[in-house]
């Protein structure tokens, strides 16, 4: 499908405890292998067939640094997506809604039917994953990346495996249904702790399906977790 992608990249990233002179360092401009972590997130967006437009979300007061962590690893061919920088809010459902409105001119000319948003510190994201959470979200409302949770006790003292899934990102909707779920949340102040939470309970009855994916589409968090990515990204999946 025609889509964007949002990758997300305005955390502060502080649980990382990653310093420079000081002072702390966004996690996603942590170095990864041969790029900084967001680097290889915008980039897989970017190879993703179907993706017209790549929005990312900095920091207020980080856009420079951003900007200086991706042009070197953008693709040089004229043919390659539009890459957008915007400024991103306090939480992660505000850097979306900053995101969102830079799409909403794309999506009424009907250049964008699908839009993903992508946490920019899951750097291990693959082409085929977005592409297939892409094409899920068309044909059925929305899709996200979920990872059967064997071996878990829930809350009810089942134990797994459960029919439980962890869900990561890429999360990807039909636009309208997106935009439409977001102009709610800011009327009614609501704001959702990932994309596929706020769609829910926004925009009632739409179904959204789990594509599978793996522990290897991890997000970045702990110090630990550069050291685990960058040995993931030198063994082919
Ligand atoms: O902090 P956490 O890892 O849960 O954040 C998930 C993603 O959301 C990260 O890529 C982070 O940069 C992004 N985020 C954001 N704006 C915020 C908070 C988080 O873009 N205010």
């Amino acid at each position: 499908p025609a889509s964007a992608v949002v990758v997300l990249a305005a955390g502060s990233g502080s649980r990382v405890g990653a310093h420079r002179d000081g002072t702390p360092v966004n996690k996603v401009l942590l170095p990864l292998l041969d790029a900084p972590v967001l680097a290889h997130s915008v980039r897989t967006a970017l190879a993703t067939p179907g993706v017209r437009r790549v929005v990312v979300v900095a920091r207020p007061g980080e856009e420079a640094q951003v900007t200086e962590a991706l042009v070197p690893h953008l693709p040089a061919d004229d043919a390659a997506p539009e890459v957008a920088l915007v400024t991103g809010g306090a939480t992660r459902h505000a850097s979306e809604w900053a995101a969102l409105q830079v799409l909403v001119p794309w999506v009424a000319a009907g250049e964008v039917e699908v839009v993903a948003i992508h946490d920019g510190a899951r750097p291990l994201g693959s082409v085929a994953l977005f592409s297939a959470v892409l094409a899920a979200a068309a044909e059925r409302g929305g899709a996200l990346p979920g990872v059967p949770l064997a071996g878990v006790v829930t809350a009810d003292g089942q134990a797994g495996p459960s029919g439980l899934v962890a869900v990561q990102t890429p999360q990807a909707f039909r636009a309208d249904v997106l935009l439409a779920a977001y102009d709610r949340a800011a009327r009614e102040g609501f704001e959702g702790t990932d994309t596929a939470s706020c769609v829910e309970a926004m925009a009632e009855g739409v179904r959204i399906a789990a594509v599978p994916s793996t522990s290897r589409n991890l997000k970045v968090t702990f110090p630990e977790d550069v050291a685990l990515a960058d040995r993931l990204l030198r063994h082919a999946p």
